[in-house]
């Protein structure tokens, strides 16, 4: 079988600005992949290239072995590539509700009901508008939002970022349950290394736009001064 995702030799930014040289990677059907690395590093960059928000200047794209590098974005959403942005991009006016009947392609396994199952705060604050819930509750939405787009691929930058420590860990199990139970297969981008490294299978380290570091989870996490000079901002 094709891998979900296969990058080879890309070179990307933003018009003629390129951040991202030499990006080789693969990932497997239901396979997990923590990118980690500083701020700035092109973290973000990386995720947005695979959805088709960046320029491509070089190099191959592959979602389940079908060349993608140059579809508009939303194709490869059609296809089944799912984005949980950085800022989260839920509409403020719409209901919790709404965000989801909108952001719905029906014929998959995850109905607005089902993500209701899995975000339960939700389910409470269906009626709510977008920018009438809490910030954990709009980074659930978000990842709400790409789950009932039925996506094969899921892309989520720093879903984690500024929320509390007890939203972080109801966060996490579910990404943890995304990840082993879902048949899903889930690029994370996180600050937070190690948080991303416990629930990831292999993971990679950018530094200024390049991968400076690929391999299994287990083996950053268990190499703390390793992790520590790839990651840790200084
Ligand atoms: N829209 C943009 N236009 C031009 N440069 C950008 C844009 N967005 C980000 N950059 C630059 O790309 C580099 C990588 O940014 P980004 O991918 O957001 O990093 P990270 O997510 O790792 O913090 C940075 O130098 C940043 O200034
Ligand atoms: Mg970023």
């Amino acid at each position: 079988m094709a891998d979900a995702l296969s990058i080879r030799g890309v070179r990307a930014g933003y018009g003629a600005t390129v951040v991202l040289e030499d990006i080789d990677l693969a990932l497997a059907e239901r396979g997990s992949l923590a990118v980690l690395g500083r701020n700035g590093v092109g973290k973000t960059t990386l995720l947005a290239t695979v959805m088709g928000h960046t320029t491509l200047h070089a190099g191959a794209i592959e979602y389940r072995g079908r060349p993608v590098g140059h579809l508009p974005v939303y194709e490869r959403a059609r296809l089944g590539i799912g984005y949980v942005p950085q800022a989260r991009e839920i509409f403020p006016s719409l209901t919790v509700e709404e965000n989801l009947t909108v952001s719905a392609r029906p014929g998959g396994r995850w109905t607005p009901e089902r993500v209701y199952e899995l975000f339960p705060r939700l389910a409470e604050r269906r009626r709510h508008m977008g920018n009438h819930i809490s910030g954990g509750e709009q980074q659930m939405l978000a990842i709400a939002r790409a789950l009932v787009g039925n996506p094969a691929l899921l892309l989520m930058d720093e879903p984690l970022e500024g929320l509390a420590p007890i939203i972080v860990d109801a966060l996490l199990a579910v990404i943890a349950r995304l990840i082993r139970e879902e048949a899903l297969t889930v690029v994370l981008v996180e600050q937070s290394a190690r948080l991303a490294l416990e629930v990831t299978e292999r993971a990679l380290v950018l530094n200024r736009g390049r991968i400076v570091h690929a391999g299994p989870s287990a083996e950053l996490l268990a190499d703390p001064d390793r992790l520590a000079g790839l990651v840790v901002t200084q």
